[in-house]
């Protein structure tokens, strides 16, 4: 690392020269001015980590330097020496920009103390602004609809993980854009130059699985005519995307995990282990927390998998993007069948948002298919909606104290409570946790006690 550049202005030499050999002895490289208009030229012509100065010096001022050094360079941090007890002159400091300030004569351990306080500080800031600069140059993928704030929060996720290719695993209900959001993760990091390679590892059957992912050597079984590259080296210099990966049965998790233990493949049947460069990106429907609890899972490569974890909210949880993705089908489609629709009736618009939508955004997309199809208007109506979203009347929250004349124990109501929920959010624990309030150990714990599996 390289030392920290100090500026240091005093108008007594002597008191310069002591602080010269102190600093520079704890591995600071320090740069002596002698005058206010000094530093600032000093300031113009080189790069400093942080100055410290003398407040009473002849001609400019310690206040006043601090002042103009602030204005030109905001994330520099200055300590101001003060004669000791000077409240007044303290505070002035601060408000000119002053990182801090230390009482005259200077204590070395409490002016270093200080120094790499205002030095850690600095770090943070530069930090932070470098993140929130990436946050607000990235524009969300063009074809990604929706402004809900959990789609905010997807998209800054996703502003985070453009300059890393760190290893991603997407999670949310069928439908909701794993798929899509893969795409996007591939397109903005480092190894967007290369290809994305889409797996669905549900798709094919498990004995095939091994010499897709890996690839096979002639002669490793009866139909295997030629060598084979797998879908690893295929991806080589880009990323590979594992779709339902929840679906992977544990004989091909193991193999896996050591693939991407040592970034090496063996082709089934081969003695000879390839290297390979590719970024892996998986996703599932699937609640693999608790696929690993139940021993469906491997925990070890649940690990390895899941480093960034991408979670998409349900379609019902993103409030309006409903209607603003029913508005970008609507047109979508209207071009494709050459129809004069645009956009929906208000009747039609409510109730795409009371609708549950089990099937999320897919579903969507279909129902505005068909509605567009269907339409001999020039907007959407209720009519042009599949019945069971026409018929939809809102969820029903059966409380368990419906009945009065049914007296229940506080743990009786409790467990229907937690059977609602967990029907609620289609069976996963994860999320019926997360809206209980509970860790998913306890909720676990209160299932099995309902023999509930
Ligand atoms: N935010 C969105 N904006 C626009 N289109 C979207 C959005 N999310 C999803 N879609 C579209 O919805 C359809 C389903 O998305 P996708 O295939 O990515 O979902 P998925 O989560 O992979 O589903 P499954 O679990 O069934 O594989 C796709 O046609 C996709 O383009
Ligand atoms: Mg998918």
């Amino acid at each position: 690392m390289q030392p920290a550049r100090l500026l240091f202005i005093d108008d007594d030499v002597a008191v310069c020269d002591v602080m010269r050999t102190t600093l520079t002895h704890r591995g600071f490289e320090v740069v002596c001015v002698n005058s206010g208009a000094a530093a600032l030229a000093a300031l113009e012509h080189e790069e400093f980590d942080a100055v410290v100065t003398d407040l009473n010096m002849p001609g400019m001022s310690g206040l006043e330097l601090c002042q103009r050094a602030h204005a030109s360079w905001p994330n520099l941090p200055i300590v101001l020496v003060t004669a000791f007890g000077s409240m007044e002159t303290a505070v002035a400091a601060i408000r000119a920009g002053a990182y801090d300030f230390i009482a005259k004569p200077i204590q070395t351990q409490e002016l270093l103390l200080t120094l790499t306080r205002a030095l850690e500080h600095r770090k943070l800031k530069a930090e932070n602004q470098q993140l929130r600069e990436t946050v607000a140059r990235f524009k969300p993928p063009a074809d990604m609809i929706g402004d809900s704030a959990a789609m905010q929060e997807l998209y800054s996720m996703l502003a985070r993980l453009a300059t890393t290719d760190a290893t991603v695993l997407i999670t949310g209900e069928s439908g909701t854009g794993k798929e899509l959001v893969a795409q996007a993760v591939h397109r903005s990091g480092p190894h967007s130059a290369g290809q994305l390679v889409a797996f669905n590892c549900a798709a094919v059957p498990d004995t095939m699985l091994e010499s897709e992912l890996f690839g096979h050597a002639r002669g490793a079984f009866t139909d295997a005519k030629s060598n084979r590259t797998g879908l690893f080296l295929q991806a080589n210099g880009g990323t590979l995307f594992l779709d339902e990966i929840g679906e992977m049965p544990l004989t091909t998790q193991v193999k896996l995990l050591r693939a991407l233990q040592e970034r090496k493949v063996r082709p089934v049947g081969s003695d000879r282990e390839v290297p390979f460069d590719a970024r892996l990106i998986s996703a599932t429907s699937r609640d693999l927390e608790t696929d690993v609890s139940e021993g469906r899972f491997r925990e070890d490569l649940f690990y390895r998998i899941n480093v960034v974890r991408l979670q998409l909210p349900p379609l019902r949880a993103r409030g309006k993007d409903a209607l603003l993705l029913a508005e970008h089908f609507i047109a979508r489609f209207a071009q494709q069948f050459k129809k004069p629709v645009a956009g929906l009736q208000p009747a039609a618009a409510e109730r795409l948002l009371t609708y549950t939508w089990p099937g999320n955004v897919r579903e969507l997309q279909n129902c505005m298919e068909r509605a567009v199809a269907l339409s001999q208007g020039e907007q959407i109506t209720l009519e042009d909606l599949p019945a069971h979203v026409r018929e939809f009347e809102g969820t029903k929250f059966v409380l368990p104290l419906e009945n009065p004349t049914e007296l229940l124990s506080m743990d009786e109501v409790e467990k229907r409570y937690i059977l609602q929920v967990l029907q609620a959010v289609g069976g996963s624990r994860t999320n019926a946790a997360a809206a209980l309030g509970f860790d998913r150990r306890t909720l676990y714990r209160k299932l099995k006690s309902y023999g509930v599996e």
